[in-house]
């Protein structure tokens, strides 16, 4: 296999282009696109309702990964795809989002994939969400490896005004972009994507980072998209289905530009969730559970890979996959040795570029504050000790417009979960024959328990402690005149908690 891929990354394109002659990069690209929220049956390859046209097809035509693990929301796994670590390996709790009032950000001692991938003579460039921290410059994208960014630091942001609350969240690299309120943002994002394929001088090889807002709340999209769904009694779960063709609107133009620039036989396209929807706008039938729990449905999200580096196509990936897999994959596949690289995951070049088996047998979904407190995945097996919220699964209001099992309000609580009254402290469940989480197994299999417990009371021996946080005014808008800014924080490495600083105001 080393051999097969020594020879794929020294071939080198060369065409004749409109009289002048493109020499291909011999690295392939790497166009890493990763939306938010999206749940298992949010993705038209999942679900014939959602109208995802282009996305389906590349699912077809590539290869889908049908045991793609996630963090259960955003910051942690963006961590993990950036690191190639658990984040409860670097200072982060696994599945605390970061605030927007906290002075936070992901450790600066880490070196992040981009920063590995220029270093291997890529051109690096993200648009979209980062939510891995901001009141220092130091966290944001262009000071951990990119290129440029065009995009937000912050969750939940309006997707016409690119406000979160009353303050301004929308970024050209160093400077706050003011002249596009009203501008759809999926629409901003793909734009971008598509500006940085047409300028991309392609005797280097190209890094593009692609972090969808979609389909985040607040749930918004074109009138004339969401009309172009059935009325269901669901609002917002018709708004995300419109939000997702636009998103599927974008990844084509993606796509053409690729293809125009024949950049596409080169180009690894990945494509990915952050973590599961949240329930009934989002849906992850037929999982259970939910966005920030650690059922399948919060964690196995929809994924899978495209282009003409694939060795396999048209076929199911079964192979075992969590984000902090893709740092490993993506540097083996860029040519970097990674022998001297600390990681959690792995390289899974086998399972992206063939379909094949998985490098990794076990995944540490979570860690607890206190020991054997957490959630493993070992072979077929999961277990979940602590307490856990009693959530159930969805039912997707397109398939059952009016539901019988009462409204939908019901039905956004019972995915929501209530505390766990009465649910097992210790859960025990075999993924491969009940991908659903049906039937908890562990007073059957006391050594299985066993087993996977002892995995988690190693795993805390060795995880990092997540700073103290403070969190405070001092990054408010009205401070950096209407504008979510950068600049009233000193990062922390290592461990250590940002600190406070009194800056002067410096954003216009
Ligand atoms: C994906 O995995 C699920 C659960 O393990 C399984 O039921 C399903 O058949 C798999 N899908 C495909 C297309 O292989
Ligand atoms: C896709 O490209 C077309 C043509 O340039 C443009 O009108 C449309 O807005 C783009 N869609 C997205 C989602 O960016
Ligand atoms: C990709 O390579 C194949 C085989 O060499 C060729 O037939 C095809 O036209 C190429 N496509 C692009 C977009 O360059």
């Amino acid at each position: 296999m080393a051999g097969r891929l020594v020879t794929l990354l020294t071939i080198v394109v060369i065409c004749m282009c409109n009289d002048s002659v493109l020499t291909q990069p011999s690295k392939p690209n790497i166009v890493m696109i990763l939306l938010d929220d999206v749940g298992w049956n949010d993705v038209g390859w999942n679900n014939k309702h959602i109208k995802t046209p282009t996305l389906t097809k590349l699912a077809n035509d590539g290869l889908i990964l049908n045991q793609s693990y996630t963090q259960p929301v955003c910051s942690p796994s963006r961590a993990s795809l950036m690191t190639g670590r658990y984040p409860h390996n670097v200072y982060m709790d696994d599945s605390t989002p970061l605030g927007r009032d906290a002075a936070e950000g992901l450790d600066l001692g880490l070196e992040l994939l981009p920063q590995k991938l220029k270093k291997a003579g890529y051109s690096t460039h993200a648009t979209g969400k980062w939510h891995l921290g901001f009141c220092d410059w130091k966290y944001t994208p262009t000071e951990r490896g990119f290129d440029s960014f065009y995009g937000h630091y912050l969750a939940s942001n309006d997707y016409y005004t690119h406000k979160s609350g009353r303050g301004l969240d929308l970024w050209f690299n160093r400077q706050s972009v003011k002249d596009k309120d009203g501008v759809y943002d999926t629409n901003l994002w793909s734009d971008r994507a598509v500006d940085v394929i047409e300028n991309h001088d392609v005797t280097n090889p190209l890094f593009l980072y692609v972090a969808y807002n979609a389909a985040h709340s607040p749930y918004q999209a074109p009138q004339d998209v969401i009309n172009s769904y059935p009325p269901i009694a669901d609002k917002d779960r018709r708004t995300l289905a419109a939000m997702m063709s636009v998103v599927d609107e974008g990844v084509a133009n993606i796509t053409k530009a690729l293809e125009k620039k024949n950049m596409m036989n080169n180009t690894l396209l990945v494509l990915l969730s952050d973590n599961g929807g949240v329930p009934s706008a989002g849906n992850n039938w037929p999982l259970r559970g939910r966005k920030g729990g650690f059922y399948e449905g919060g964690i196995r999200t929809p994924g899978f890979v495209y282009g003409g580096l694939l060795r396999r196509k048209g076929v199911v990936a079964q192979g075992l996959m969590h984000l902090s897999d893709w740092a490993p994959t993506l540097l083996t596949i860029a040519g970097v040795d990674i022998s001297d690289e600390t990681f959690d995951g792995s390289d899974q070049t086998r399972v992206v570029l063939d379909g094949g088996a998985s490098t990794r047998t076990d995944i540490i979904h979570y860690l607890a504050s206190s020991s054997p407190g957490g959630v493993i995945r070992s072979g077929d097996w999961k277990l979940i000790i602590g307490k856990s919220r009693q959530v159930g699964w969805d039912e997707d209001p397109f398939d059952n417009p009016t539901p019988t099992k009462g409204s939908s309000k019901d039905r956004r609580q019972a995915g929501q979960g209530r505390p766990a009254t009465g649910g097992d402290r210790i859960q025990l469940y075999n993924i491969k024959e009940d991908p659903t989480e049906k039937s908890n197994l562990a007073s059957q299999y006391p050594s299985i328990v066993r087993r996977l417990r002892s995995k988690l009371i190693t795993a805390h021996k060795t995880k990092t402690a997540v700073p103290e946080v403070v969190t405070t005014t001092a990054g408010h808008p009205p401070i950096f005149k209407g504008v979510w800014s950068p600049g009233w924080c000193v990062g922390g490495s290592n461990g250590e908690a940002a600190t406070l600083v009194n800056t002067d105001p410096v954003v216009g």
